[in-house]
């Protein structure tokens, strides 16, 4: 197993330990999560997850854990998810695995955000990993102009590149496009956010801002803990 996914390991686990009987638990997207849910689901708790995507609706299932809907459970105590960027404040830069829509509204619906992530996804300045931005299919090139625009007015003079796999454009599992944009170093991510939502037509970007209330850092020395 190589150095990253030994810290991703770690971290889930510790991840893990946190949850307890009774709780509904908001499962993230992503290798790091994977590992979350996979150690979670060994613990076999007496648990509801609610979860940030198919892919991981379907690993939870297939570990014989109980699914609930986002609004149709109580409350949820703790969401656990990776992210792409850790930044200053526990600033995240999310959306890798294209499920920032569903993972903003889980994360925004529940009491406690922990993040979990291997050391090298820790930067002083967020803004390296290309911001991902998603969009309504419809009018999508015209939304990518204003957008353009946003990054503009945000001093960032990057275009934003439609995401293609295998040839065609990427769907969300809510069958939204997303855009990447290089955007190198984001200085002032709360205006930022507050530009890209401004934009008709995008409907959620991956800056995940005063979220997270704690990330666990899987590093060579063991699992850091770091608060805002
Ligand atoms: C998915 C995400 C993931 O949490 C992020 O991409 C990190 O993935 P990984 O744990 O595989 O490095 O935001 O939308």
């Amino acid at each position: 197993m190589s150095d990253a996914d030994t810290q991703k390991r770690a971290a889930g686990e510790a991840a893990a330990a946190l949850v307890e009987d009774g709780m509904i638990v908001g499962l993230g997207t992503g290798s790091t999560a994977a590992w979350f849910v996979r150690a979670l689901g060994a613990r076999r708790l007496n648990i509801t997850c609610v979860a940030t995507s198919q892919a991981t609706a379907e690993l939870a299932a297939s570990l014989g854990m109980k699914i609930g809907e986002l609004g149709e459970t109580r409350p949820i105590d703790l969401t656990v998810d990776g992210a792409d960027e850790i930044g200053p404040g526990l600033s995240l830069i999310k959306g890798g695995g294209a499920a920032l829509l569903r993972e903003k509204l889980v994360w925004e619906a529940s009491r406690r955000c922990v993040v979990i992530a291997d050391a090298a996804k820790s930067v002083p300045i967020l803004g390296k990993f290309p911001l991902p931005i998603e969009v309504v299919a419809f009018g999508h090139k015209t939304t990518s102009l204003r957008i353009c625009d946003a990054l503009s007015e945000c001093d960032i003079g990057a275009a934003p590149r439609l995401r293609m796999k295998d040839g065609v454009p990427v769907r969300t599992d809510s069958g939204n496009l997303i855009y990447d944009a290089a955007c190198g170093r984001i200085v002032e991510p709360a205006a930022l956010a507050f530009a890209l939502k401004s934009v008709t037509g995008v409907v959620e970007h991956g800056l995940f801002l005063d979220l997270a209330d704690q990330a666990l850092i899987g590093t060579r020395e063991g699992v850091k803990t770091l608060e805002p």
